[in-house]
């Protein structure tokens, strides 16, 4: 029986882990167990009760406003008690999230086996996205284990020097997920709101979009609000105070605008599944969308998820206000364009990813 021990701590890992997490409690080939760092605290029980997990550890390590320091520091000390106790045969982080780093680096000290869930993202400009860009290329040192999530990062992987041996092509557990969430006969009161609107879904929380950017953003959505009388905004705001603040006072008035609370990932998923566009910097709603074929912007200078680019659901647009009211328009005013974003595509997967990363782990 091997044991194996999941490691994550903030709302986009939760919800590409839990998939993981089910599939290995279901075979009887694993010990399997769960420690939550708590980096996220509401946002991370959010996708726990979605999902139906309850964690063998959690280090509660969320603090507000904290830090770079503040997370690596924690996680790496707190983690290693876990380690000591657990005593996994491979421990299983994810992505580019600081707790997946530190924790890989307390696996790293420990001489424990890592493998990396969504391993070989890159954008190869170390700022950009800050710290994730870091972490997951650090993590990619320490893996001995590498679930690709796509060919291109497969590739990024071997180029690197990695060998073949490690790396397994998976796709994105973050399909797996959205297959489980996203149903026919759903309502919630934010769709009834929107009806008869079209839906701009946004999201925003990027360390490197803090302040100007930010606000650039929100300005431009504003802009939009005023011209165009058939568009509605629902915007769930991340916990993050310094976000909250600058949504607040940028976006104050807005009748069309509802601000809203995190919302859990089976809200989230299906009302971005009904919504007319998505405006966001994040990694996991673009993957998403470009399953659902939901036509978004990315509100970022550069990205590592160019296969959804590629496939035509995404566009890379940045934060200038102007270029980002021109792109929103065109969308709501050209069918052509619209339509030839609105096709859903493979390009993350179809939803076996954590049956295959199970595969292999039962195999080594
Ligand atoms: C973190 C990850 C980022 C990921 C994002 C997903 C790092 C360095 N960053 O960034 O890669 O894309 O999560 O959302 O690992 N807060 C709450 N309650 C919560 C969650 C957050 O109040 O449930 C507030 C706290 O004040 C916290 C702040 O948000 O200090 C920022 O959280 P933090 O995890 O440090 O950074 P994120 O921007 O969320
Ligand atoms: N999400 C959610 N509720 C929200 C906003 C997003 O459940 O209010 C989900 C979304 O569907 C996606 C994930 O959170 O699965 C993305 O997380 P986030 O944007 O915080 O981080 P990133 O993916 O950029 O690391």
């Amino acid at each position: 029986m091997k044991r194996v021990l999941l490691v994550f701590g903030t709302r986009p890992e939760a919800i590409k882990m839990c998939p993981l997490v089910k599939e290995l409690k279901s075979r009887k080939n694993f010990d399997t167990a769960v420690c939550v760092t708590g980096q996220h605290h509401q946002m991370l029980d959010q996708v726990l009760a979605d999902f139906s997990v309850i964690p063998d550890y959690d280090l509660s390590l969320m603090r507000n406003n904290q830090t770079l320091f503040d997370i690596t520091a924690s996680v790496l000390q707190s983690v290693k008690e876990v380690l000591k106790e657990a005593k996994p045969d491979v421990v299983l982080v994810h992505g580019d999230t600081s707790s997946a780093f530190a924790c890989a680096l307390a696996c790293f000290y420990m001489q424990i086996p890592v493998g990396h869930v969504e391993a070989g993202l890159r954008t190869y400009d170390i700022y950009s996205p800050y710290p994730e860009e870091f972490n997951r290329r650090a993590i990619s040192i320490i893996s001995r284990y590498d679930f690709a999530p796509t060919e291109r990062a497969r590739e990024n992987l071997l180029t690197e020097g990695k060998e073949n041996s490690s790396i397994f092509l998976t796709g994105n557990t973050v399909i797996d997920a959205l297959k489980t969430t996203v149903r026919r006969d759903y309502t919630h009161p934010e769709l009834e709101w929107s009806k008869g609107s079209k839906l701009i879904f946004v999201t925003v929380h990027r360390r490197e979009n803090l302040g100007n950017p930010m606000r650039r953003i929100f300005c431009a959505l504003r802009r939009i609000l005023e011209e165009r009388s058939d568009i509605k905004v629902l915007y769930p705001i991340h916990l993050n105070p310094l976000i909250i603040n600058t949504a607040r006072r940028e976006l104050a008035g807005c009748d069309r605008v509802h601000m809203t609370e995190p919302l859990g990932p089976l809200d989230c998923h299906n009302i971005m599944a009904r919504s007319y566009m998505i405006l966001t910097d994040s990694g996991g709603v673009q993957e998403e969308a470009s399953f659902l074929g939901k036509p978004t912007l990315v509100l970022r200078e550069k990205s590592e998820r160019l296969e959804g680019i590629e496939s035509g659901a995404l566009r890379l647009v940045g934060t200038d206000e102007s270029s980002l009211c021109k792109e929103m328009m065109r969308l709501l005013t050209d069918g052509a364009a619209y339509e030839a974003m609105a096709h859903t595509n493979n390009a993350y997967g179809n939803g076996c990813a954590s049956k295959i990363i199970a595969d292999v782990l039962e195999k080594l």
